[in-house]
């Protein structure tokens, strides 16, 4: 194991509803919830989950940027404390103003939203991360019935009581509400995250290994070190392995405070997408320029998900049913390493070499994905096919970008996922297409040729004779949704 150099600091600093606390030891190896409830007694974050799925433990994270701190809601369940150095968390006891309630509170239990005690907690600190989010846009307004819905995909409630929940959210008006600003205005507690932001981070318990670098070379040295590490970004998978499989990574490594990979730009004809961007920074940054793409982030998980997890972290998993991978896929998007001898970029098509591997060097990292702007006369259609519609896995996805000239096809890419060990182009079914006729024949011909190049499984999403099928049939859905509405350009 490392020696710890002299320099680093060998502690987690964080605020805790306005209170400092200094971890240090096995204790930073602990998910955010057990260290809440179990550590200092702060019970009203439950854990019912524990994967991410129900909301339950939901907590609103700040971090500091452009000289305030911003707020966002996160699943405290899968956030271990090591991601937190240099953090304010708030958790629902937090949330009180003077001791009294807030007026989210009041409205849940004026209108009978407060149901039981698992789903209300995490109900109130989403919602109060709405209305933050709303007090700090130009024109502050009370939420709409869809804003509290959108706001709320993330927390179950088993009992179905969604209407009255609704209704809190929509009744109340957020300049009633302190902003979170406001509510901890402590310069002190600023400065101190400020602080931490430039030091780095390594801590060595337990025969485990913690790295928090300030800079990319310094990770990049990192990495070389251990080449075997497990990057931590938004740990929205590596936690989920934690909790539920028992996973103890010997040697993690945080990205939180590589500066300039948390922002998506547009540069030259591409998008910039850091590697610390969160999928919701992509999702609103996209909305005009690939409306497809904001459509499938938006099914694609909870807001608390996706203000923790990445796009770079959906690549770097590899599974064959990450939701972006076909997109990136047929847009030919580009990811970028950085290693100890330098930076390179490497299509997406060629990125993968098999199941969940990537054709990168131990030393290197992804900084950041490069997705080309889109061409004026492309249609791009995304698929993904799950039990439900929301916040699922995939059983199959599938993306299509198609070029015609007239009637016929000039250019058309076609990227599966959950029909083999990773996303697949489909060349001879590409190859069949270019240059013909856009015809509802030539698609289902089409649709049988793309048969003979997956190799798709049976497993608990869907049979193989399922997967084949869709394989066939999604094409002449294609064909006949653009035949139909004539939407040919929507990308
Ligand atoms: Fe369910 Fe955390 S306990 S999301
Ligand atoms: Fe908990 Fe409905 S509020 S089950």
């Amino acid at each position: 194991m490392r020696q710890t150099r002299g320099r680093d600091r060998n502690t987690i600093i964080l605020y805790i509803n306005g209170e400092r606390h200094e971890v240090g030891g096995e204790q930073v190896f602990l998910p955010v919830t057990d260290y809440l409830r179990y550590g200092i007694g702060r019970t009203g974050t439950k854990v019912v989950c524990a994967e991410g799925d129900c909301g339950a433990c939901t907590v609103l994270l700040g971090r500091l940027g452009n000289g305030e701190i911003g707020y966002k809601p996160v699943n405290a369940c899968i956030q271990y404390i090591y991601q937190l150095d240099g953090m304010h968390l708030i958790t629902v006891e937090g949330l009180k103003i003077n001791g009294e309630l807030n007026p989210v509170q009041e409205a849940m239990i004026t209108c009978h939203g407060a149901q039981c005690g698992y789903c209300t907690p995490g109900m109130v600190v989403a919602m109060c991360g709405l209305m933050q989010e709303n007090l700090c846009s130009q024109a502050p307004r009370p939420a709409t019935s869809q804003e509290v819905r959108e706001a709320l995909t993330g927390n179950l409630c088993r009992c179905t009581g969604y209407e009255s929940i609704l209704n809190a959210g929509a009744a109340v008006n957020p300049v009633e509400m302190p902003s979170l600003q406001a509510l901890y205005p402590s310069v002190e507690m600023a400065g101190e995250l400020e602080k931490c932001a430039g030091e780095t981070v390594c801590i060595e318990a337990d025969d485990r290994l913690f790295l928090n670098p300030v800079s990319i070379e310094e990770a990049v040295g990192f990495k070389a070190e251990y080449p075997n590490l497990t990057i931590i970004n938004g740990g929205t998978d590596v936690s989920v392995f934690c909790n539920k499989r028992g996973f103890e990574p010997p040697v993690l490594m945080s990205l939180s405070k590589l500066p300039d990979l948390d922002r998506v730009e547009i540069l030259d004809g591409w998008i910039s997408v850091g590697a610390r961007a969160s999928l919701v920074q992509l999702e609103r940054s996209i909305e005009d320029i690939y409306p497809e793409l904001h459509r499938m982030l938006n099914v694609f998980g909870s807001p608390q998900i996706k203000h923790a997890g990445t796009l770079s972290g959906n690549i770097a998993n590899g599974s064959p049913i990450g939701d972006t991978l076909p997109f990136l896929f047929v847009t030919d998007s580009e990811v970028e390493v950085t290693g100890v001898s330098g930076t390179r970029r490497i299509s997406m098509n060629h990125l993968y070499t098999g199941y969940k591997t990537l054709d990168m060097r131990p030393d290197e990292m992804i900084t950041c994905v490069w997705i080309p702007m889109p061409r004026p006369d492309e249609t791009l259609r995304l698929y993904k096919v799950s039990r439900r519609k929301h916040l699922d896995i995939s059983t199959f996805t599938a993306a299509v970008r198609m070029q015609k000239s007239g009637d016929d096809i000039e250019d058309i890419r076609i990227a599966y996922g959950g029909v083999g060990p990773t996303v697949l182009r489909l060349p001879k079914t590409e190859a069949f297409l270019n240059g013909s006729r856009f015809s509802e024949a030539n698609f289902r011909e089409a649709g049988k040729i793309a048969r003979s190049e997956i190799t798709p499984i049976s497993d608990v999403r869907g049979l193989q004779d399922y997967r084949f099928q869709l394989a066939e049939n999604i094409l002449l859905k294609f064909y006949t949704e653009l035949k139909i509405t004539g939407q040919e350009v929507r990308v």
